[in-house]
């Protein structure tokens, strides 16, 4: 059975929230008006999205006592990477369409105001770490592909495989139920773009459920893993970790790594080995990152749109929501096709202010993004979002029991 990914996203709901920006602007600037200036600027502090919450303790501890701010972001983006059960980053990752984990990573290291990075790497779990050997051991920028595997051996990292079993398995669920046009065919930026079929009920979308269910059943998905694993084939998630670290003296660094978009065309490269687009950071001005659409952030170069917005004097919060409204600006403000998009913002400026923002609340209503901080004190703090609701809502998606998708941090 063909079934289309696209086939699958109901947009029941966008009606109802397609209330239009300029209006939702109105709302976001009393927010914004309330919201900043409760937070306090404090130094030393790093921000990251929220699947390196767990690792914020170490990388904090490292930079009060005097840590390079790069070695204190690379040290919380680590443990994604390390992770087999985070399967937006590293080892576990979710492969491309061909079953093959490629992974991006780059960096900016502030007081030196040197950058490096890597796109479609195989094989090697650490990207994050290559990019910055690109940084010390070359005098170039960006590595890509074969290439960059082979530098990274040179360096004396490992070559492994990077396909776990849950990652494999997840893969043969969407081999076995995805369509061929998937990642081809015209995108949502075309004109020959079309939305969804949205008139079929929730009949047949339950019927294609408990197929999966049967199928995940048969390749050995485990029981506990099998709604969440289901979820990661219909919306094939981008998950992705950044952080970018100040010190006490102002010195700032960011990171960014990912395994990219899940079931990818081989060789796509997302925003997250892009600098200015993934991470930028420029040592006078402060450091941005970003998780989600790789494609819509490269088009607005996110975290250097965001970095020279406060250089002009914007807040972070401010900054942010500008690259999401130049997101929201190129699909002129439609929301049937902005619902099945969604980027979260991780902006840090040079004083130690920082923001999180999104276009969407969360992946739904129960899952609102989040980034996560330590100044001193641990935290999870919802972002500020632009829309008001949940991206990618599909209302027959039955109620999950509670912590059945919630293996990886990124669902958190
Ligand atoms: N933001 C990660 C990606 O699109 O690959």
């Amino acid at each position: 059975m063909s079934i289309s990914r696209r086939g699958f996203l109901s947009s029941a709901a966008v009606a109802s929230l397609a209330a239009s920006v300029n209006a939702q602007d109105k709302d976001k600037n009393d927010t914004a008006r309330h919201a900043e200036p409760l937070r306090a600027a404090k130094r030393p502090i790093i921000v990251c999205a929220n699947n390196g919450f767990p690792y914020l303790d170490n990388a904090y501890s490292l930079l009060k006592n005097g840590g390079d701010t790069l070695d204190a972001a690379m040290n919380v983006v680590q443990g994604p990477e390390n992770d087999p059960f985070e399967d937006s980053v590293g080892l576990g990752g979710l492969p491309n369409e061909d079953g093959v984990v490629e992974l991006d990573a780059c960096c900016m290291h502030g007081p030196t105001r040197r950058a490096g990075s890597v796109g479609g790497v195989r094989n090697i779990k650490n990207v994050s770490l290559v990019a910055k050997a690109v940084i010390e051991h070359t005098g170039h920028v960006m590595l890509v592909g074969e290439g960059a595997e082979r530098f990274a051996v040179a360096m004396g990292f490992p070559r492994e495989n990077l396909l776990t079993e849950r990652s494999r398995k997840t893969w043969q669920l969407w081999k076995e139920f995805h369509s061929t046009d998937d990642w081809w065919g015209p995108g949502m930026a075309s004109p020959q773009w079309k939305a969804p079929d949205t008139s079929s009920n929730s009949e047949p979308w339950n019927e294609r459920l408990q197929r999966m269910e049967k199928r995940a059943s048969a390749i050995g998905i485990d029981p506990e893993f099998r709604m969440a694993a289901i979820h990661r084939i219909v919306f094939p998630p981008t998950g992705t970790i950044h952080c970018s670290a100040l010190n006490e003296k102002g010195e700032m660094s960011g990171v960014t790594t990912t395994s990219g978009l899940a079931f990818k065309l081989p060789g796509r490269c997302g925003d997250s080995p892009i600098i200015g687009a993934g991470c930028y950071t420029d040592q006078d001005v402060g450091s941005a990152g970003a998780t989600g659409a790789g494609e819509e952030n490269i088009k607005v170069a996110g975290a250097h749109t965001i970095v020279e917005n406060m250089r002009h004097g914007m807040s972070p919060q401010e900054a942010g929501m500008d690259a999401l409204k130049r997101i929201v600006r190129n699909y002129n403000n439609d929301m049937a096709r902005l619902k099945f998009l969604d980027m979260t913002y991780y902006i840090l400026r040079k004083d130690g202010a920082y923001a999180g923002v999104s276009l969407w609340e969360g992946y739904s209503p129960t899952e609102p993004h989040k980034i996560a901080v330590h100044d001193g004190t641990r935290r999870s703090e919802k972002t500020v979002p632009l829309l008001k609701g949940a991206s990618q809502e599909f209302p027959p998606f039955p109620t999950l029991p509670a912590g059945l998708i919630q293996e990886s941090e990124y669902y958190k």
